[in-house]
């Protein structure tokens, strides 16, 4: 760098930042309405019922499902995460509602498909809405939750979702093994086109908090999930779980929670340069929700802040709440 005789700044870095034509002239990433996937919570009676932890997110019937699908077609969000409310009456020990083709959840495919047939919808695949436990899997009676059992019934879950529209299936229970199973069993039936969106780096995390309130699973949860997701003090763990998500046949892969897991968004993608997408989970929602309506922070300033900085880490897209309203504001 030239030096000169007189103290002024040989580089003056605020020049490209005086003007908005400048800044988004030299803007290194931008987000668009594209770059979202709106996280929609389902259930089987009437209307919209709200959240309480979740302020400004709603249940959604089938039928106000189906106007979601429009909604975000007419948005330019290109896909919507399905996520299901199952009452008591609805949830057994081993989560056999998750295996009906004439659940919620097919019922919902099958009206927002019709509704929306452009907008991509993806599925999560878990027992946790449908067992009485509140786990991803079955448990067994000493308390563990039995790996090859669960992924059986997690083939038969994804199997009901494609067969009933689902474009994208998003396994989040965390089994080992699971993402080559139900990529096999779509081969055998046919389903080859059916997409994997692997919940490949999932921490058992507190920011799920508000989400399991949204699908009816909190009360129920026995102990807690730490056997099958991972340890938030674990980083190249994220990455062997990636690699095998991939070798068995994920087409793409999520990392979950958002926020404080981008270094691992970071991570994944620039290791594998495959589409990763990263989840902003239920609590980090929240905690911008409550702040907001505190007058703490600026809510939609701070929306934006946080789904570019998904952006700049690296990922190709976001799962969030505030799709909607994000995509609205980008116009
Ligand atoms: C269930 C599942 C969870 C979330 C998505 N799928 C919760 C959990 O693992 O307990 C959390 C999403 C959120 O908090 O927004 N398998």
């Amino acid at each position: 760098m030239t030096q000169f005789p007189q103290s002024f700044p040989g580089t003056r870095m605020r020049r490209l930042r005086q003007a908005p034509w400048a800044r988004s002239l030299v803007a290194e990433h931008v987000l668009t309405p594209a770059d979202l996937v709106w996280a929609v919570f389902v259930h089987d009676g009437e209307g919209r019922i709200p959240v309480a932890s979740l302020p400004g997110v709603d249940r959604l019937s089938v039928a106000e499902a189906a106007l979601a699908a429009k909604r975000a077609r007419a948005l330019g969000i290109p896909a919507i995460a399905l996520f299901p409310y199952i009452g008591p009456e609805g949830k057994d020990d081993e989560g056999s509602g998750a295996l009906s083709p004439d659940g919620l959840v097919p019922r919902a495919l099958k009206a927002m498909k019709d509704a929306a047939p452009e907008v991509g919808l993806i599925t999560d695949v878990a027992l946790d809405a449908y067992t009485s436990h509140g786990h991803d899997g079955l448990l067994d009676e000493d308390g563990t939750i039995p790996n090859d059992a669960t992924v059986e019934r997690l083939v038969e879950q994804a199997l009901v979702h494609v067969g009933a529209g689902a474009d994208v299936v998003a396994p989040s229970d965390m089994m080992d093994g699971r993402i080559g199973a139900i990529r096999y069993a779509f081969e055998e039936e046919g389903f080859t086109n059916a997409m994997i969106l692997a919940y490949a780096a999932k921490y058992a995390s507190g920011f799920y908090g508000p989400y399991r309130e949204a699908i009816g699973s909190a009360a129920a949860l026995k102990g807690d999930k730490k056997t099958y997701q991972q340890d938030p003090a674990n980083s190249d763990e994220a990455l062997r779980e990636v690699a095998l998500d991939l070798a068995d046949g994920a087409d793409m892969v999520m990392v979950k929670p958002g926020l404080p897991y981008l270094d691992i968004v970071h991570r994944v993608s620039t290791t594998f340069g495959v589409p990763t997408l990263a989840y902003q989970v239920s609590g980090e929602y929240a905690q911008i929700m409550a702040a907001a309506q505190n007058g703490w922070i600026d809510g939609d300033r701070v929306m934006m802040e946080t789904l570019m900085s998904f952006k700049r880490a690296g990922a190709a897209g976001v799962i969030t709440y505030f799709a909607e309203r994000a995509a609205e504001k980008l116009g």
